[in-house]
């Protein structure tokens, strides 16, 4: 079984961008991270990060297979709409992870068209919030029976 881990633009550099506000931890860390909380049910995670949107619907589409997804949509939360649709085609539940504090910034970014289709939303908590999401979706995805 495979977790999608998937994250959008400008996601590519964490650890280095504006680390005052994404902080130090890279994406590759996270993804580690994030396969470690999962490690015990089999999972395995698939990190997917592609800047461009036609891309990542791409990416959605292709991996209806998944047992879940964590997106980090970046500035696609704002006006993504065929990702919504995209995610909204996903048969599997996910999360919408942000690690900054989406509402304590510009307005711009006060709205979400992603969120309504979410399981759930984790927003400003930083790296660990993937982490957070991954233990959600273990609660969220039925242990198949043996
Ligand atoms: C972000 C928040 C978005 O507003 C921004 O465009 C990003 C990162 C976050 O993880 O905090 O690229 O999704």
């Amino acid at each position: 079984s495979t977790l999608l881990l998937l994250n959008g633009p400008n996601l590519g550099t964490l650890g280095r961008r504006q680390p005052e506000i994404y902080g130090t931890t890279t994406l590759d860390e996270i993804a580690g991270q994030v396969a470690a909380e999962v490690a015990d049910r089999g999972w395995t995670v698939e990190s997917v990060q592609l800047d461009g949107e036609g891309e990542l619907v791409r990416a959605v589409q292709d991996r209806y297979d998944t047992v879940g997804a964590i997106v980090n949509p970046g500035a696609l939360m704002i006006h993504g709409w065929s990702l919504r649709d995209a995610l909204a085609a996903y048969p599997r539940p996910w999360i919408e992870v942000h690690l900054s504090n989406v509402w304590a910034r510009e307005s711009f970014r006060h709205e979400s068209v992603l969120s309504a289709l979410a399981a759930g939303v984790i927003v400003g908590l930083g790296a660990p919030g993937y982490r957070l999401a991954a233990r959600a979706l273990l609660d969220l995805v039925p242990v198949p029976d043996s």
